[in-house]
């Protein structure tokens, strides 16, 4: 057994970054890089979590959580369900503490949530009995997302601590950003965040108090934020968030301009500098198609890592068998 798999993970739930320490997030690190090799095999499955249930409840659009944490229950064994939000009763006006109660009432072991509204994993955390992931809710938290992205940079960089890694674009909508800024800090990197000032939101270095407030710079200038980054992350324009809003830039060309990386712009970057993103891309306005599909991009590692991370997180918090962790004939 690893020291990640007998360390007793503090957390009954994976709510937000916010939450954990440095010693919290290795211990996920390390588990995903034990879980990581599991997919490599021809037969893509252990025991851990057999007999337990995953609900993966989505209330919004997603191809790459969503399917992660489906791959990852099942190859651990678990029993999943998945319920979006057009198959949900909520459409017929229940609530979501309702619809959760309701799920809680079939004893499932975790429950998945993704949803528009910052906070709604929190609230189910309080309503059901079943351990409760957030899967991205509304512009606050991703913190998979953010621990896969550590994952893949560790397995890149072999560290996290004292790197330079510049998160650039839609910071105002962007849960990604926020995971990241925090999970990033603690574990010893410094962050530049770059955004035209309508696209920055006030106190965002403040997110993790005196932590994220040293650690992190803001700059308008993509040139200033790239240089000599060891890990640059582009962020899409998140549209659908922005309905009813006053326009925070003139028009997307301007935008893709000004902060598109493009494979000039990533020259000021280090050139050993990897290229990150978190999915969807929407190529040529944040990142140009040649950088997006070039050597220095990871952008399909952070999905594979994705699985494994999830991974560790449902045996976490599902009550995974160490001794079945690994071995499929356990
Ligand atoms: N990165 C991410 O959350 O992608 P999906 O919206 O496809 O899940």
């Amino acid at each position: 057994m690893t020291d990640a798999q007998s360390r007793s993970f503090p957390h009954r739930h994976l709510l937000g970054i916010s939450d954990l320490d440095a010693a919290d997030i290795v211990q996920i690190l390390d588990l995903g890089d034990t879980f990581l090799e599991i997919g490599e095999r021809p037969i893509k499955k252990v025991p851990t979590l057999r007999g337990r249930t995953v609900i993966n409840l989505f209330f919004e659009n997603s191809t790459r959580t969503r399917t992660s944490f489906e791959i990852a229950a099942k190859r651990m064994s678990a029993d999943t369900i998945n319920i979006s939000a057009s198959s949900s009763s909520t459409t017929k006006g229940e609530t979501l503490i309702d619809t959760g109660r309701n799920l809680d009432a079939m004893r499932p072991d975790v429950v998945v949530v993704r949803h528009s509204f910052g906070g709604a994993p929190h609230v189910l955390a309080r309503h059901i009995d079943a351990a409760v992931v957030n899967a991205g809710d509304g512009q606050h938290e991703h913190p998979t997302q953010a621990l896969l992205d550590a994952a893949t940079i560790r397995r890149h960089k072999g560290k996290v601590d004292g790197l330079e890694v510049a998160i650039v674009g839609d910071l105002a909508h962007s849960r990604v950003a926020r995971s990241n800024l925090l999970c990033l800090t603690k574990l010893g990197a410094r962050v530049r965040l770059c955004a035209p000032w309508t696209l920055v939101p006030r106190g965002i270095e403040l997110i993790g108090g005196d932590l994220t407030r040293e650690r992190t710079r803001i700059t308008t200038r993509l040139e200033e934020a790239l240089d000599g980054a060891d890990v640059v992350m582009m962020l899409r324009v998140q549209s659908e968030r922005t309905g009813g809003e006053a326009p925070r830039f003139a028009n997307t060309r301007e935008f893709s301009r000004q902060y598109g990386l493009s494979l000039r712009t990533l020259d000021y970057a280090r050139r050993d500098a990897i290229v990150m993103h978190p999915g969807p891309i929407n190529r040529g306005v944040e990142m140009a198609p040649e950088v997006a599909d070039g050597e220095r991009a990871v952008i399909l590692e952070q999905v594979t890592w994705g699985v494994a991370v999830r991974m560790a997180v449902l045996y976490l918090l599902g009550g995974g068998r160490a001794e079945a962790a690994i071995h499929a004939g356990a």
